[in-house]
């Protein structure tokens, strides 16, 4: 990989409301948008989760944005910029917030086992299978004091977790100084430096997971790929790998 200076948020587009920041970036990389690029959004009317799930807001009460990445590289690797943007969001919840936020592989942060952030990572690739451009989106949980039935033993607030309103522009800014450094980490360096970073920020690593596709195990580290290795009694260990959404251009 080539060191280069990544500058994410050096352009910043503000919405009051769109369907998704993921399809307004998606748009804007396809016409060009540089690298470092982001969309932020008060309310999406059709927010997108990981596995095709719906991600819920309510106007006005989480920071959700949407970061342009070039990363210079196979599309193999955008996985780790998953748990790249994991450790980003935790330095920053940890430096903003003072609050003892963890990943839970590959990327949601959570306090007290409840998620207050999740990622979404989504690529498209050239037909060399080189990254064209990877949308990291990003939502925290910033104002709620309740969440809707169905998410409320799962989700917590950054309000509910501290009892205090966080600045929802100081914390878009602290979280992309950290995604740009640890970005810029991961370019220089992979994710074997990271590794460690992220070793330290994990809330998986000693609790038993269920592994996609059957069984279940205890997770007992990440590989040098971001891969998590899961001991399910069969001997080895099992390796499991996270996902990019992945089209080819
Ligand atoms: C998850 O399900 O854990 C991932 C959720 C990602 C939500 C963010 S909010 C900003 C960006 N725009 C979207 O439509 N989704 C992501």
């Amino acid at each position: 990989m080539t060191a280069v200076s990544p500058v994410v948020g050096n352009t910043i587009y503000t919405f009051e409301t769109v369907d998704s920041t993921q399809a307004v970036l998606g748009q804007l990389a396809a016409d060009g948008a540089p690298e470092g690029t982001i969309v932020v959004a008060r309310h999406q009317t059709a927010g997108r989760g990981s596995r095709g799930k719906q991600w819920w807001d309510a106007p006005g009460e989480s920071l959700m944005f949407s970061a342009l990445l070039r990363p210079p590289g196979p599309i193999a690797w955008a996985p780790q910029l998953s748990l790249v943007s994991g450790v980003a969001v935790v330095d920053a919840l940890r430096a903003r917030c003072d609050v003892d936020a963890r990943i839970r592989w590959p990327n949601d942060v959570m306090i007290e086992g409840k998620k207050v952030c999740g990622v979404l990572p989504e690529a498209v690739s050239h037909a060399d299978g080189r990254v064209n451009y990877v949308l990291l989106g990003i939502g925290i949980n910033v104002h709620q004091r309740e969440f809707p039935p169905e998410l409320r033993d799962r989700a917590t607030s950054l309000l509910m977790a501290t009892g205090v309103v966080h600045d929802h522009a100081l914390l878009l800014a602290a979280t992309l100084t950290a995604l740009d450094r640890r970005y810029g980490e991961w370019l220089s360096s992979g994710f074997r430096e990271l590794r460690v970073e992220w070793r330290k920020r994990a809330g998986t690593l000693g609790q038993r997971v269920r592994i996609r596709g059957g069984g279940e195990g205890v997770a007992v580290d990440v590989d040098d790929t971001g891969a998590l290795l899961v001991d399910a009694g069969r001997g080895a260990l099992t390796r499991v790998v996270s996902a990019v959404a992945d089209s080819v251009e």
